[in-house]
């Protein structure tokens, strides 16, 4: 946990003001992979890992951004926001800013000290936890109210449109409506939402594979377009679907021939994995461990083998988890080629499955992976310094 006090005293030093805090929430993403940007169903939770954003305003319309991750420190005009360099940290908190404004939020300028925990590169959405924290500091900063669906959008459109990512909402919207003890269900249609209780004596146990495959994002953008061509071909048979969400199994199976073989496999995961997100909520709220169990290997070889974003580490950590003792099911976790799984597992296996698991993964790869244990957490807020959490 971040000792925010200390981050105050830095930003006193740094800026000669006193700040408020903000914090937003990473997610780990518990069923319904590459769903969201076919309008289809997710089940995210968020985790306990943030990042923190210090800010005061200024008197004129400038943004002065200080990352501590990377120890720079980066100035725009709110009036003249423009592309930031491409895979720099600020094209996340800048583009926000751009969207913000876009939307016609008149934002104050603000100095913002920005520290985060959560992984980077690990698929646990970094990213969404800056744009979020940073969103939602400017907008209070600003003395602007704050809608949490309005700001998952505009965090997302500042992702696709400024950074240059097409993801879809999941990541931010959990970064904002992420709550205790609880997953999420997010219809990505409507943004309608509910939570779902995650049973009591259950951990969410992550496992990073500490690697990530350079293909990744033009990966991902290939296999959106295999969903956008699979529903283009569809429609001439069904003119009613707008997305693969409204696309049943004995459709797709019904005018199987008219996809070529890549593209019905991509779309055969996107529509078996909505049905398995359904599958896991009835699950769930059922405290049918058992047929959760299944659900998740089962998005896992529909992740590997149709829509084909796994690679062989994380192949390898779901194996290794699934043999051992207390868990109840692992599957990759994110967009894929790397990063995490997510493991559910009995609380009273956790401690033994952590240096198992490292272990056999070492042996096989000489990785060691890094595995952290989070409740499911509370989405983006201001932290009250004055309470009594101040510097745990
Ligand atoms: C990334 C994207 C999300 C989602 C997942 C795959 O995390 O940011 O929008 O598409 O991949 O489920």
């Amino acid at each position: 946990m971040k000792d925010f006090l200390q981050l105050l005293n830095e930003f006193r030093a740094r800026f000669g003001a006193d700040a408020k805090i903000y914090r937003a929430p990473g997610r780990v993403n518990l069923i319904g992979e590459h769903t969201d940007y076919n309008d289809g169903f997710v089940l995210p939770a968020a985790i306990e890992f943030y990042c923190w954003v210090a800010a005061a305003p200024r008197a004129d319309r400038k943004l002065v951004l200080h990352s501590e991750n990377f120890n720079e420190t980066i100035e725009a005009n709110l009036d003249a926001i423009s592309a930031a360099r491409k895979n720099h940290w600020s094209g996340y908190p800048m583009g926000v800013a751009w969207a913000l404004e876009a939307a016609g939020k008149h934002l104050k300028g603000a100095n913002l000290l920005i520290s985060g925990d959560v992984p980077l590169g690990a698929g646990l959405s970094s990213s969404a936890a800056i744009e979020v924290a940073v969103g939602f500091a400017l907008l209070d900063q600003s003395g602007l109210s704050i809608n949490l669906t309005e700001l998952a959008q505009l965090c997302q459109k500042a992702e696709n449109e400024f950074v240059g990512a097409h993801v879809g909402i999941m990541d931010q919207f959990i970064s904002c409506y992420g709550r205790t003890s609880h997953a999420l269900l997010l219809d990505c249609r409507s943004l309608e939402h509910r939570l779902v209780k995650l049973p009591p004596g259950i951990q969410l146990v992550i496992c990073n594979s500490m690697v990530k495959h350079e293909i990744g994002s033009s990966q991902y953008n290939a296999r959106r377009a295999a969903c956008e061509e699979g529903v283009s071909t569809l429609r001439t048979v069904l003119p009613e679907i707008r997305a693969l969400r409204d696309v049943t199994l004995a459709q797709l199976e019904r005018h199987r021939a008219l996809l070529s073989p890549k593209v019905y496999s991509r779309c055969h995961h996107v529509v078996t994995e909505n049905d398995r997100v359904q599958s896991a909520v009835r699950a769930l709220e059922s405290a049918n461990l058992r047929a959760l169990g299944q659900l998740m290997p089962d998005s896992h070889r529909s992740l590997r083998d149709d829509y084909e974003v796994s690679c062989t580490e994380l192949d390898l950590l779901v194996e290794i988890a699934a043999a051992q003792p207390g868990v109840i099911g692992a599957r990759m976790t994110g967009g894929g080629f790397g990063g995490c799984t997510i493991n559910l597992v009995e609380s009273s296996a956790v401690e033994a499955f952590k240096p198992n698991v490292a272990a056999a993964y070492f042996a096989k790869t000489a990785l060691q992976p890094e595995i952290y244990v989070s409740p499911a957490a509370d989405g983006v807020c201001r932290v009250e310094v004055s309470s009594s959490k101040a510097g745990t």
